[in-house]
């Protein structure tokens, strides 16, 4: 090339989740084995089957012209009536407010790219990396975090929080993933008001991303953004994605909150929205079905049992790790993901892998590597099992998440049996 066509940043463009997915199927390949993949929060993938008053659903909206068209680049007007009925507030947002996208990763994308490079996001850690990812790019190197931790439930570090604001005038928002991915945890109300004080001091705009709002076990309740952010602007990120099991239909919104309070900060929102333009709006099908499926007389029961259904398997998951010495776990209050911190993680190769996969993890695991991105590789070609390093979500403890999806209960205990297998063998 005449030119060099690689950005200098970018090694700072990762997404863990799916990487470890291209790893797995080459050891899979080699070790002639089938992987059970605990990578990916996909209900569909983990062997849910979408009920059949979904699919008619769909196909009665398909076959309708208007599923064929496009929509306003804000998205479709009845999407966002319900949205704004339904998972706002009348009071402090209109339709004008909302804004869909392909999927929440689009929108973390369209804020993070649009925001001037000097700016900065702080993020928690850990972290769900498409946002880290997204607005390491945008400033050209790492990004900024405040702990969650693990002593205290994964609440945030709120001194941690207002210590790097107040210490660092780059930072002009405040990202907070409440119900959590990837530790499963569901902030305290007090811990939320503390955040948004902070925003409001230090002149700050919040962005919640909630997408698993509806996602909370035991009857936990999950503060939302609009309850809290009085006049502090702000950004609500939701989507359909873990509502309703179809993550392939790339749905996702914003919900902008006091724009009008900030002119710097409704400048920001046009410009998200101008950039939304040039490529005219989303694809319209999940929008004008979005409605239909969450009115529908079947989905309240549904979403219920599919809480139900993941949280009898974080129940089952927590008490398991609990009694395992070299780990730690704390029981998610919602989300369909458990963490599992390894203590002390020490540098280990298993024996029991097959000999082709060894020569490959071998190149593989390098000096460089994460001790548990190495733990990672070692149980996917030990006992085939895919899981995230937790480190890959942005965190600086050693550990993994898996996800607490998997439909059929036998595969489920199996699972957990393999990776403890797995990490008597590597402490060993
Ligand atoms: C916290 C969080 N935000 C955003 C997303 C992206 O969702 P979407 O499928 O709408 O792109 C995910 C997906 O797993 C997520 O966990």
């Amino acid at each position: 090339m005449r030119q060099n066509l690689l950005r200098a940043d970018s090694a700072l463009l990762r997404y863990p989740i799916r990487e470890v997915v291209t790893i797995g199927k080459r050891l899979e390949k080699l070790g002639n084995f089938s992987m059970i993949w605990e990578n990916i929060g996909d209900p569909v993938s983990a062997g849910e089957n979408v009920p059949a008053w979904m699919h008619e659903v769909v196909q009665k909206q398909v076959s309708t012209d208007q599923s064929f068209a496009y929509t306003e680049t804000k998205g479709a007007i009845a999407a966002r009536e319900y949205v704004l009925e339904h998972f706002s507030n009348k009071k402090k947002c209109t339709v004008d407010d909302i804004l869909f996208f392909n999927g929440l990763g689009e929108a973390i994308n369209k804020v993070m790219n649009n925001l001037p490079k000097e700016t900065r996001v702080l993020m928690p850690s850990p972290t769900y990396p498409s946002h880290a990812t997204a607005e390491s790019m945008h400033a050209g190197c790492s990004f900024i975090s405040y702990s969650l931790d693990p002593n205290n439930d994964w609440e945030p570090d709120i001194e941690e929080i207002e210590n790097k604001v107040r210490y660092n005038d780059h930072v002009v928002a405040i990202l907070v993933i409440n119900p959590n991915n990837p530790t499963g945890s569901v902030y305290k109300r007090e811990t939320l008001e503390k955040i948004v004080a902070i925003a409001k001091k230090y002149d700050c705009f919040l962005i919640f991303d909630e997408i698993y709002h509806h996602m909370t076990f035991d009857g936990v309740q999950t503060t939302l953004l609009h309850e809290i952010i009085g006049d502090v602007p702000g950004i609500s990120m939701k989507g359909i994605s873990k509502d309703i099991p179809w993550p392939g239909s790339r749905c996702g919104w914003i919900e902008v909150y006091n724009a009008e309070k900030d002119d710097n900060f409704k400048g920001f929102i046009e410009i998200i929205l101008l950039t939304k333009m040039l490529e005219v709006c989303s694809t319209t099908l999940p929008q004008i079905v979005l409605p239909h499926l969450y009115q529908h007389p079947e989905y309240k029961t549904y979403l219920k049992s599919r809480i139900e259904k993941y949280q009898r398997r974080a129940d089952e998951a927590y008490e398991f790790f609990a009694s395992i010495p070299q780990v730690r776990v704390n029981k998610p209050k919602g989300v369909f993901y458990l963490v599992v911190e390894l203590l002390n993680l020490p540098l280990r190769k298993l024996d029991s892998v097959n000999k082709k996969v060894r020569l490959h993890l071998d190149k593989l695991e390098t000096s460089d590597t994460p001790p548990d991105f190495q733990f990672s590789y070692e149980l996917m070609g030990a006992e085939g099992i895919c899981v995230v390093p937790l480190t890959g979500f942005g965190a600086s403890i050693t550990g993994f998440r898996m996800t607490l999806l998997q439909e059929n209960d036998a595969i489920f205990s199996d699972t957990l049996a393999r990776i403890a297998r797995g990490i008597k063998a590597y402490y060993s």
